[in-house]
């Protein structure tokens, strides 16, 4: 089978190489899984480039978190899955629900990566995906679709009809952030360094747009001119929190995702003026990933593809998704 392969020490998604690697067979509780598509995460720069929370990779891998594809085979003793299932692989393998577990997370150069034409995962890692979605549509939704739904609807302050909810950029989470929270019936407002991508983000049911290099203020715009936020889907971290802090409406969520932004660290003081909270968000479970899909299904959601690419064009997909023209989703599809 083919897969594409980062080597030990890569300092870049330039050092990827396409390989032929011995078919799989899935041992007992395994699933063997055909990849139809899959989708670029921010991330996968970082663990191209060796820096990602592991260091750098100590022998080949097979990057991506996120890919979705067909059942092949099932292993001894799994009973949830058969061959012909459409099904996605989970962020991470060995959270299954409730409080956060780091375990296994796809793509890391420890735990397996999507981006070849064959991949067995542990089947407590595997889930179906939304009948709704095309290969490439259920391919965005592992890493990017799963941190979204966290963030809008997981923890205290979970969002509903009437919330305000503020996307940071238009970037894969916050382009289907903006899709789930206009499905929950929320009001969104978005942010972009391009008014070509705004119009773009209005388009896909933003009520508001703001750009944030024209107005390097935007937090207390978006307090003075829409009302405050209720939920800020925040992707820069250090260099965007002081203006999400600013943004905040009483009593409003940052769900704190992103590493986008560098720059100077916030004062926390509008946070506790505006009785606001912060809460980490790292992906989500088996189970979140579940009730993403079912919301899918039910609000008929098609998660945002900027652009598409064939397997043997990966690194080209690679470099969209790191160049200026990137919107939403990267994806990669199987010939
Ligand atoms: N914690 C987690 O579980 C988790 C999960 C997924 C992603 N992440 C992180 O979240 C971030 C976004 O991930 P992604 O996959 O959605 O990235 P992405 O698709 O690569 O997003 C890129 C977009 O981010 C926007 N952006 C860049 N700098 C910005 C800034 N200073 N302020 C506002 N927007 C900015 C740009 O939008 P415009 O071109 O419109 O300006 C850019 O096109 C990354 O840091 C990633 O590592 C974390």
């Amino acid at each position: 089978m083919r897969a594409w392969q980062l080597p030990a020490g890569s300092t870049g998604f330039d050092k990827l190489y396409q390989d032929t690697l011995p078919d799989l067979t899935p041992g007992p509780g395994e699933v063997l899984i055909a990849p139809r598509a899959w989708s670029i995460n921010y991330r996968d720069f970082a663990v191209a480039a060796g820096k990602y929370f592991g260091g750098a990779l100590t022998e080949p891998a097979v990057p991506l978190s996120d890919g979705a594809g067909e059942v092949l085979a099932v292993g001894e003793g799994v009973t949830d899955f058969a061959p012909g299932d459409r099904v996605q692989g989970s962020f991470f393998l060995d959270w299954a629900d409730g409080p956060q577990v780091m375990g296994r997370a796809l793509g890391d150069g420890k735990a397996p990566g999507m981006l070849a034409e064959q991949v067995v995962l542990p089947a407590q890692g595997v889930v179906k995906v939304a009948d709704s979605l095309s290969w490439a549509e259920a391919a965005c939704m592992p890493c990017a679709g799963v941190t979204a739904w966290n963030a809008l609807f997981e923890g205290g302050r979970p969002i509903g009809k009437g919330s305000r909810v503020l996307v940071l950029g238009s970037g894969g989470v916050s382009l289907i952030a903006l899709q789930l929270a206009k499905a929950a019936g929320a009001e969104v407002i978005a942010t972009s360094s391009s008014d070509e991508k705004l119009a773009r983000v209005l388009a896909m049911g933003a009520a508001h747009g703001v750009n944030y290099k024209a107005v390097p203020d935007w937090g207390a715009h978006v307090a003075r001119e829409f009302g405050g936020a209720h939920k800020v889907v925040e992707v820069g971290g250090v260099g965007t929190l002081q203006q999400s802090m600013n943004a905040l409406a009483s009593e409003g969520e940052i769900a704190l995702i992103g590493v986008l932004a560098d720059g100077d660290p916030p004062h926390p003081r509008q946070l506790m003026m505006m009785g606001g909270s912060i809460r980490g968000i790292f992906v989500g479970s088996v189970a979140m990933a579940k009730k993403l899909n079912k919301f899918v299904d039910a609000h008929q959601i098609k998660p945002p593809i900027g652009a598409t690419f064939g397997f043997d064009e990966a690194p080209a997909a690679y470099a969209h998704a790191w160049g200026p023209d990137s919107f939403g989703k990267t994806v990669i599809v199987r010939d």
